[in-house]
């Protein structure tokens, strides 16, 4: 994984004050203050739960066609992101990965029940908290029907939940299903390498060890992920509010919405932080590129770009798709950069296990030390409580 910031001028310099705010940051991670069990893979996950985890998704992947994972937010958004980068498209693969209860929409659980007819599934019901409202609701409907239509529907949900607490837990206790925990030192949105991410990413096939052994890789990568939170924060100075995160290679789309989650619920609070939007590229450029272009100059984008890809040759041209794809990315950036957009560009050499792990462990780093250079609290949502509790109020009303 390689970081280019020629295209973004705003890198340096770095003054006193900040240098100074970036040594205590550091001392804090050292430290490993409070919610930070996430910097550390072995407080992730334990060696045990690891083989427990290993056992799980073979016999899923040799018992089941349809494999749900219900969740919401940092609960389904990092094996989705890990999931589509790796797998290949349209792939008839079993089992078949599908993700449910991160909406609201009748219509789809309605098909999604019909869908699950006549297969035979396993379901992860993931929630730390045990009660947020989408998983909940749907989790009921879904467990209904496996125990309306499986005989061994105990050995066919596995529930992923905090070790101590919660409803969702009192309730696999009761019913007896398999609970894996969610350590509670680590939030939703930096759970990719517990078994939230890691039993739906086993499930699909792909090696989590790699996936880890990456993440470790980048432990110790400090400067990397500061370097990037730094010149987040000058462009936010300087006017950029509303970062692009921006890619040119489909499968990475899932990615690009787990990254939105991760800067954004960090960092967008106390009237501080950038928009992060998802901007997937060729197909942008035909829409919101002229606004990058031409519009108000408050954008700046974050290119995620993958070197190796499968490819076509385009003897018109004398070069391959692929080829064509990164000349467009870079005519872009050198376009954007004419009229003074920065672009940051991360390069993958390929979207392999060990990469993603990277990218994920990356982000986490960068997203909490942008969140401590703002002065917020890198941990929590205060803003997505404030929804929660009206809808509570309506239902209480009602219920
Ligand atoms: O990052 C977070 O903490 C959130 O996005 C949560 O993951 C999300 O709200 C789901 O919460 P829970 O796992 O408690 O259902």
């Amino acid at each position: 994984m390689r970081l280019n910031f020629n295209y973004a001028k705003e890198s340096l310099p770095i003054s006193l004050e900040e240098r100074e705010k970036l040594a205590e940051i550091k001392e804090r991670l050292e430290k490993k203050e409070a919610m930070l069990d996430w910097l550390d893979i072995g407080t992730c996950v334990s060696q045990e739960t690891l083989i427990q985890i290993e056992e799980l998704s073979k016999k899923i992947r040799s018992s089941c066609e349809l494999f749900l994972v219900i969740g919401i937010g940092g609960s389904y958004l990092g094996s989705k992101a890990v999931i589509d980068g790796i797998r290949p498209y349209f792939s008839e693969e079993k089992p078949e990965i599908l993700f449910a209860g991160y909406q609201l929409s009748a219509s789809y659980l309605v098909h999604l029940l019909e869908y699950m007819k006549g297969k035979k599934v396993c379901v992860n019901m993931i929630s730390k908290s045990g009660g947020t409202l989408e998983p909940s609701i749907t989790y009921q409907k879904i467990y209904q029907y496996m125990k309306e239509n499986f005989q061994d529907y105990q050995e066919r949900v596995i529930i992923t939940t905090s070790p101590h607490q919660g409803k969702l837990r009192d309730l696999a206790i009761q019913e007896n299903l398999t609970i894996l925990p969610i350590p509670e030192q680590i939030g939703g949105r930096y759970s990719v390498f517990t078994p939230v991410g890691l039993l739906p990413i086993a499930v699909s096939g792909i090696d989590i060890h790699q996936l880890l052994e990456g993440a470790k890789s980048e432990r110790n990568c400090f400067d990397d992920s500061m370097q990037y939170a730094l010149v987040r924060k000058h462009l936010e100075e300087s006017g950029r509010v509303v970062e692009a995160i921006t890619f040119y290679e489909e499968k990475l789309s899932s990615l690009a919405s787990w990254i939105q989650q991760i800067l954004a619920e960090t960092q967008g609070k106390e009237g501080k932080g950038i928009l992060p939007i998802i901007n997937p590229n060729t197909t942008n450029l035909h829409s919101i590129g002229q606004y990058l272009q031409e519009g108000r100059p408050i954008v700046f984008e974050t290119v995620i770009q993958v070197e190796k890809t499968e490819d076509i040759p385009l003897k018109e041209y004398k070069i391959t798709m692929n080829e064509l794809n990164h000349l467009v990315l870079n005519q872009v950036a050198i376009a954007h950069k004419q009229v003074a957009l920065p672009s940051i560009i991360i390069t993958l050499e390929e979207l392999t296990p060990y990469e993603i792990g990277k990218l994920l462990y990356f982000f986490q780093l960068s997203a909490a030390i942008g969140g401590y250079l703002l002065e917020v609290n890198p941990f929590n949502q205060p803003g997505v409580e404030a929804y929660k509790q009206l809808v509570n109020q309506e239902l209480l009303k009602s219920g």
